[in-house]
């Protein structure tokens, strides 16, 4: 399921709202320099580690937390800021009291002193607020609460509503989330499970993720989960969650879900090995108001929507293929998009291949086929859509077509050099479109601009589906 939301009417208010000065480049609210989202992320340090420690209370929607954030200078600041909406008890930077303020999604902070560039600078938040209560400018809120739990995700906003961040996928970090609840409670999170305890009527929950992820790819599930853990072939240790309200859907969840391993394992072939050390999906239930996917890093969320007419390993290894397109390499601006959403959704296709479910060349000219050529479908770019498109189908299915044209344009071989490539150039970092046309044409030896032009920028519909014959 995809879901067009409501960035234009957002991105507009943050404009107004927020200074888009930023001559100095750590002004406050000035953001990280996206040219589709320019107040979000920061600028003046690079975060290299997340450490948050956090007691939460589905009962009463109160998240108190401590987050720790280790990052390192890129100039001096004289001040800096955070993307934060919730209410901050405290803030000390390198381990002396500072000033701060809030305004908006933005948590200004001034320490008592400047601090110089290309230092380490150890930020210490103390908050406690109710998210549900927070938010701004009709940003959909990434905490969605169910009716005995929450789940915490958004993209591209994501971070606001329970830890300060940089929450830009450009400025990518290491986690530690310590999740306290109340006892019975299962708090599940990215990368690796490594302590579980029970003290004084609390569940505490220890996960490590070790690897860099964007802050968009962070998540925290609280609720009353039937959890699966199980350890794949290559022993990679797997956590799956079900959220209780699945009812008839649990079924069709685990069919989906717990084939996770196996196509991981037909992805790795096409994209190289799996970056990360931890595998899984959180499954959402009906009371919880999610009507997505998102690829969390080493474990995504699953709208129970997805299950709803039977057993779908689509969308499984469309998440799952986000962990190389989306996760391993990240985009560095949100314009970028095609790259996550063009290669996650063309890994269906192949997934269906694979399946016997029909041939990428079939659902290439079938999907072609669906649009016809006066639908608005064909006049939003997928190397372009605009700020409030950027999840627009035509990102998918048109950013899908745009991939399977390089495929046939290269052939088999270069084809699966490239992508291979990609990930290794890019390796837990970030790329953009402009590097991915240089690699793809540096490796077939062929100039690919016409092409790129064609699928990823032109307002119309193409002349004809790749590989097709005719001319559709
Ligand atoms: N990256 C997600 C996916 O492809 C899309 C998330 C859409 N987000 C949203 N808030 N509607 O699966
Ligand atoms: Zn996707």
């Amino acid at each position: 399921m995809r879901v067009r939301r409501g960035a234009a009417m957002a991105a507009a208010v943050l404009t107004a709202l927020v200074p888009a000065t930023t001559a100095a480049s750590a002004d406050p609210g000035g953001g990280i320099g996206d040219p589709y989202f320019p107040s979000y992320g920061n600028t003046g340090y690079d975060v290299g580690h997340y450490d948050l420690r956090l007691d939460y209370t589905p009962d009463t929607d109160r998240l108190k937390g401590t987050a720790t954030l280790v990052t390192r200078t890129t100039e001096e600041l004289d001040s800096f800021t955070l993307d934060f909406l919730l209410d901050v008890d405290s803030v000390r930077v390198n381990g002396r009291p500072a000033d701060f303020s809030s305004e908006g999604h933005k948590l200004t902070v001034t320490p008592k002193r400047p601090v110089a560039d290309d230092r380490q600078m150890t930020v210490v938040v103390k908050y406690s607020d109710t998210p549900s209560t927070a938010g701004w400018g009709g940003v959909p809120t990434a905490w969605h609460r169910g009716e005995d739990g929450v789940v915490a995700l958004g993209e591209p906003e994501a971070s606001w509503w329970w830890f300060p961040a940089n929450d830009h996928p450009r400025d990518k970090a290491t986690f530690d989330v310590r999740v306290q609840v109340p006892e019975g409670y299962e708090a599940i999170s990215n990368g690796v499970l490594t302590g579980r305890q029970t003290r004084g009527g609390k569940d505490i929950y220890l996960w490590r993720q070790d690897r860099p992820a964007a802050t968009y790819l962070a998540t925290l599930a609280v609720g009353d989960y039937e959890v699966h853990e199980d350890e794949t072939a290559s022993g990679l240790p797997v956590y799956n969650a079900y959220a209780p309200t699945l009812g008839d859907l649990a079924g069709p969840a685990r069919a989906s879900i717990e084939r996770g391993a196996e196509i991981l394992e037909f992805q790795e072939e096409s994209f190289g090995p799996y970056p990360y050390n931890a595998l899984g999906g959180v499954v959402a239930g009906p009371d919880t108001d999610l009507g997505f996917a998102l690829e969390t890093q080493t474990r995504p969320v699953y709208s129970h929507a997805f299950f709803a007419r039977g057993s779908n390993t689509y969308v499984v290894a469309h998440e799952l293929a986000h962990q190389w397109w989306g996760d391993h390499v990240s985009v560095d601006t949100w314009q970028d998009i095609w790259l996550n959403e063009g290669f996650a959704s063309y890994a269906e296709w192949m997934w269906s291949e694979n399946e016997g479910e029909g041939t990428a060349q079939e659902l290439a000219e079938y999907t072609y086929s669906r649009y016809p050529a006066d639908s608005d479908f064909w006049t939003v770019p997928p190397g372009d859509p605009g700020s409030d498109d950027v999840f627009h189908s035509a990102v998918y299915d048109r950013g899908a077509l745009a991939v399977h044209a390089l495929r046939v344009e290269v052939g088999d071989e270069d084809f699966d050099a490239i992508l291979r490539t990609w990930q290794e150039d890019h390796a837990h970092g970030n790329g953009d479109v402009g590097e991915f046309i240089a690699l793809s044409e540096k490796i077939s030896g062929k100039d690919l601009g016409g092409l790129f032009d064609t699928w990823l920028y032109t307002p119309e519909r193409p002349a004809s589906a790749p590989g097709a014959e005719g001319d559709g």
